[in-house]
């Protein structure tokens, strides 16, 4: 399925219906209709973040592995990884959310709120909600409830895997971020309050910080059992 487009494209080239450059690697056919914002919002996809980060809409493939280079700059997988418009502009603006791969603010102003709103409409569309843990890169078994222990160590890699460290403060996780409040004490909180706080960020905001800051889709990027180790790990590690 996935080799049927480069093909075409090929035979396309070869019939020599035009030398143009065809496009960079990583890159193939657009697939929204053209003449809409989302289609002009897919070409500067392919033009600014189609180097490092796959969506089959906008004809990218740049998560994949450049076999020739073999540089680490390859970004998730857009495909299989939803996102939400402030986590794109989260990332735009900052680099990514480690900052240290992703270029920052390779696009601004309305040509980021136009992308932010095409990948949070496309990203995922491989996915069924919730993301399987595979997609992830967490393999854990969704079986019975693993014990405490496990749980918490899972629960340390959800909080590295999602970003968590770039706004955060958490000394268990050397997390150093300035955005959020530090979560050190928050562990003593009731799960059901912390699931609150991370589910649904926008319902309590913390005294001197603002809404919409948060991501607010972690609800739909976790797993139930990611979710379930993440609050372990915070209740055993944020005191
Ligand atoms: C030079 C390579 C590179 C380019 C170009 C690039 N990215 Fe990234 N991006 C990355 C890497 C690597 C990561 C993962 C590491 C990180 O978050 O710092 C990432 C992370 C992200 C994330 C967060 C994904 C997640 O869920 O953790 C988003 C959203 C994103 N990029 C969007 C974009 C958009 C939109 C563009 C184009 C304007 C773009 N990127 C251009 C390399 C790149
Ligand atoms: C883009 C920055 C950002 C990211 C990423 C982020 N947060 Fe937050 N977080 C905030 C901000 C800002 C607040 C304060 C506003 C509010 O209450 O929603 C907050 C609030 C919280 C609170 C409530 C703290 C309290 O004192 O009650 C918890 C718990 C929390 N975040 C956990 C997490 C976890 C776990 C992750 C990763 C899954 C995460 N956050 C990712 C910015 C972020």
């Amino acid at each position: 399925m996935r080799f049927a487009r480069p093909k075409t494209f090929f035979a396309i080239a070869l019939a020599g219906l035009s030398a143009i450059a065809v496009s960079a690697c990583g890159t193939q056919e657009i697939t929204v209709a053209s003449s809409t914002p989302a289609h002009s919002a897919a070409v500067l996809f392919q033009d600014r973040c189609a180097g490092c980060h796959t969506l089959a809409v906008a004809g990218a493939n740049g998560s994949a592995a450049n076999p020739r280079s073999g540089m680490r700059n390859n970004g998730p997988n857009f495909n299989v990884r939803k996102e939400s418009y402030e986590r794109v502009i989260y990332a735009i603006q900052n680099g990514g959310f480690s900052g240290a791969v992703m270029p920052q603010n390779i696009v601004s102003g309305a040509e980021a709120k136009l992308l932010a709103a095409f990948v949070a409409k496309y990203a995922g569309a491989d996915v069924n909600t919730p993301p399987s843990p595979g997609a992830m890169g967490s393999g854990s078994s969704a079986a019975a409830a693993p014990p405490k222990q496990d749980l918490a160590a899972l629960g340390a890699q959800v909080f590295a895997q999602n970003g968590c460290a770039a706004c955060h403060v958490l000394k268990a996780a050397n997390a150093a971020g300035k955005i959020g409040p530090t979560l050190e004490g928050v562990g003593a909180d009731t799960a059901a309050a912390l699931n609150t706080a991370i589910v649904n960020p926008n319902a309590e905001i913390v005294p001197g910080y603002q809404k919409g800051i948060m991501p607010a889709n972690f609800g739909q990027l976790l797993t139930a059992e990611q979710l379930t180790a993440l609050i372990a790990y915070l209740q055993k590690v944020a005191r």
